[in-house]
This record gives structure tokens, C-alpha cells and sequence, in this order.
């Protein structure tokens, strides 16, 4: 079937690399004749009666690849497990259906679908239900599968590393240790190097549940010889990923809701490890939360380079009609290689921390910057 016309979304939360991909499908669709329409707000946009749709051309996208966010917008929608309005407790249903009647409506020939775990997820099972999608690897918490890179990573660990970096200053004036709450979800990925990159004193993650006394037996060890000898610092900053936990605790969430997909919104660890510190010892402990800005903003040169690469693939894989694959990187831009695998493997499990290769190891942390367990 010739390809004339297709969709491109991009669901979950947004990322620094999604506009450079959307403009490299445009372009490259464009170069075989196809014309490309935005979905608005992910799968969101393909349920109702008339999902409205923005037609995209090249001087549309023209500056998209500077661009941070996504200019055709996000949301964590599950047309599997739907919510509908208006009724109390709201019921969830499957509106799959809509989606793919929507695609026809549309007169889509194939969808781009740019995402995480959860929006590739869905893709991988309209696929199933026969719809042409292919999907793109997107999260800046770098836990797909079956892939080395996807979209956000590089700009947000260059965010966080910069701010961890920046704590050091104010923590080392006033001899305090200044927690940072770095994103990831279940993932240690951009808690541990960007706290590596930014010269972080030690880095909690979700994949080693932390020994509290030891946490602190290591700040005061450096606290304590800081406050006898001048020379020494007499400050630490302590990067934790916000789903990190003590051992036998569990990770804090925001508040009790759920989204669509089953996840709670997590955060807090940050202010409960400062307390803790406060509580524990003499040194005063700040927290800060990085929150949304560590994924907000213009897109670093990999994630542009990334995203105008993945875009070309998935262009490609449509013309293949190589639906229900997703583009996966080995390597990153620009040694980096593409290959097509299978949106059901690469959602099938988290891709977390090695923790024996990147964690407890002296090659990459040394015994002072990570707390492998004992
Ligand atoms: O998956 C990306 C991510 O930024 C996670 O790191 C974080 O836990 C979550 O999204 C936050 O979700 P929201 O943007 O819905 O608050």
C-alpha cells in the first residue's frame, strides 16, 4: 500500500528531543510525498468523535530541532484503561477501538508514536490490533529496553549535573549538606551520572535501597574532619534518585493518585533524607527537588542529533511497514547505530542500573561517590 499521509505523537512526560524527532519525520515524510499531521496530547488526541489534528509541512517545523518540549503537546492517557467523566468513583474502560476508528477517520496511512514504557506500550498493542504504528524511544529516565539512548537523557543529565554542581557552592559556604532530588522514576540512570558529572559527594538510586547509618557515618567522616582542618571540606552534596528508599522503606510518592498507566507521582525522599541528616547529627541539611525544569528547555546537540536520526528511521520503518517496531540506538549520535526491534520487548521490562558494572564499582564511582550495599 502506497503511504500518502501519516501521524506523528508523542505521549508521557515531555522531553528535550521530542520537536527535533517531530521535524525529522516531517522532512524526511516530505521527501517521499507524504504529508504528516500532529496528534494533539498523545493518545488523548485519538479518542472522541472528531480528533482535531495540526497538518504540518516543512516551514511549520522549520526551527522545531532548537526546540525544547513538544510543540504538539503530551498526556499520559491509556486508551486501554480510559477514564471516563462524569461518573463517581471514575470508571476506566478500553477505548482502544476509538483510536484505531480515528486513525481511518483520519485518513492516516501509519502513526509515529514517540514515547516511554508506557506510550510505546500501546503502541506495541494497537499493533497487534493491526494498526500501522511504529514507535520511537523517549524518556529522559533512560529506562526503555533494547535500546542505548532515548530522547531527553543527554539534555536532562546535563541539567541536573549543573545544578549539583552549582549546590556545591552555597553547601560549601555555610557548611551544610545539600540533598538534590533528581527525577527517574524506578530508575537510578540520571540520578547517578549526573551526580557523577556534577562532582556530587554520594549518589542514592533506586536499585540499592541505602543503610541510613552508613549514609551517615560517611558524612561525618568528611563533616568532621572539614570542622577540624580548614582545608578540608566541610560540606557534602547527596544526590538521591526520588525513587530511591532506605533499606525496608519504600518510595515516597506526591500524594496517593495514580495515572492511567498504574504509576503514582513520586517525590519527597529528598526532604525526608534532610530531616534525617538534621535529626541524626549535628550538620544542618538542606533539600531541593529538581521537579520539572531538569527536563525542560532547548535540546543538547545529542538530543537534536538523536532526534533527527530517530525520525529518519522511523520514516523508514513506515515504508517498510514495519509496524509494531520500535527504533532502538546502539551507541549514541554520532557513533551511533539503528536497528528496529520489537515494541514488545522493548517495553517488556525496565532497563534499571547495572548496579555490579556502573554502581559498585570503583571504575566509575569509586567507593566514595556511590553506596553499593555492604
Ligand atoms: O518519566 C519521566 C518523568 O519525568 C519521571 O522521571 C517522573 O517520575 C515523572 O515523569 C513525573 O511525572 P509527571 O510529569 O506526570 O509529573
Amino acid at each position: 500500500m502506497a503511504i500518502k499521509r501519516i501521524g506523528v505523537l508523542t505521549g508521557g512526560g515531555d522531553a528535550p528531543g521530542l520537536n527535533p524527532a517531530i521535524k525529522s519525520v516531517v522532512f524526511k515524510a516530505a521527501e517521499h510525498g507524504i504529508s504528516t499531521v500532529g496528534i494533539y496530547d498523545g493518545w488523548q488526541g485519538l479518542l472522541g468523535d472528531s480528533p482535531e489534528v495540526w497538518e504540518l509541512d516543512e516551514l511549520t517545523v522549520r526551527r522545531w530541532d532548537r526546540e525544547g518540549g513538544t510543540h504538539i503537546g503530551s498526556s499520559r492517557t491509556n486508551p486501554f484503561s480510559s477514564k471516563v467523566g462524569g461518573q463517581k468513583p471514575e470508571a476506566k474502560i478500553d477505548r482502544s477501538d476509538e483510536v484505531i476508528l480515528n486513525l481511518r477517520r483520519l485518513g492516516l496511512d501509519a502513526l509515529v508514536a514517540i514515547g516511554g514504557e508506557d506510550t510505546l506500550g500501546v503502541g506495541a498493542r494497537l499493533a497487534k490490533k493491526g494498526a500501522p504504528v511504529v514507535g520511537l524511544p523517549k524518556t529522559i529516565d533512560k529506562d526503555l529496553g533494547r535500546t542505548d539512548y532515548s530522547l531527553g537523557f543527554d539534555t536532562s543529565m546535563r541539567v541536573c549535573a549543573e545544578i549539583i554542581e552549582r549546590s556545591a557552592t552555597p553547601a560549601g559556604s555555610h557548611h551544610w549538606v545539600q540533598v538534590v532530588e533528581v527525577m527517574g522514576r524506578h530508575a537510578g540512570h540520571l540520578a547517578l551520572w549526573s551526580g557523577l558529572a556534577g562532582g556530587a559527594f554520594m549518589t542514592l538510586i533506586p536499585e540499592c535501597p541505602f543503610d541510613m547509618a552508613r549514609v551517615m557515618a560517611r558524612l561525618d567522616e568528611r563533616l568532621a574532619r572539614g570542622s577540624r582542618d580548614r582545608r578540608f571540606p566541610r560540606y557534602a552534596v547527596v544526590v538521591i534518585a526520588e525513587g530511591a528508599a532506605p533499606v525496608g522503606g519504600t518510595e515516597v510518592s506526591v500524594d496517593a493518585k495514580k495515572d492511567e498507566f498504574g504509576h503514582m507521582r513520586l517525590g519527597g525522599i529528598g526532604g525526608w533524607l534532610a530531616d534525617e541528616i538534621r535529626k541524626r547529627s549535628p550538620w544542618d541539611a538542606r533539600a531541593v527537588a529538581l521537579g520539572h525544569p531538569q527536563r525542560g528547555g532547548a535540546p543538547s546537540p545529542i538530543d537534536r542529533l538523536m532526534g533527527h536520526l530517530f525520525g529518519i528511521a522511523g520514516v523508514e520503518a513506515v515504508l517498510r511497514g514495519a509496524w509494531g517496531q520500535m527504533v532502538s540506538a546502539r551507541g549514541i549520535a554520532p557513533a551511533c547505530d539503528l536497528a528496529l526491534v520489537p515494541l514488545e520487548e522493548a517495553v517488556k521490562s525496565l532497563n534499571l542500573v547495572d548496579v555490579p558494572r556502573h554502581y559498585d564499582t570503583e571504575r566509575y564511582c569509586a567507593a566514595r561517590h556511590a553506596l553499593p550495599p555492604a
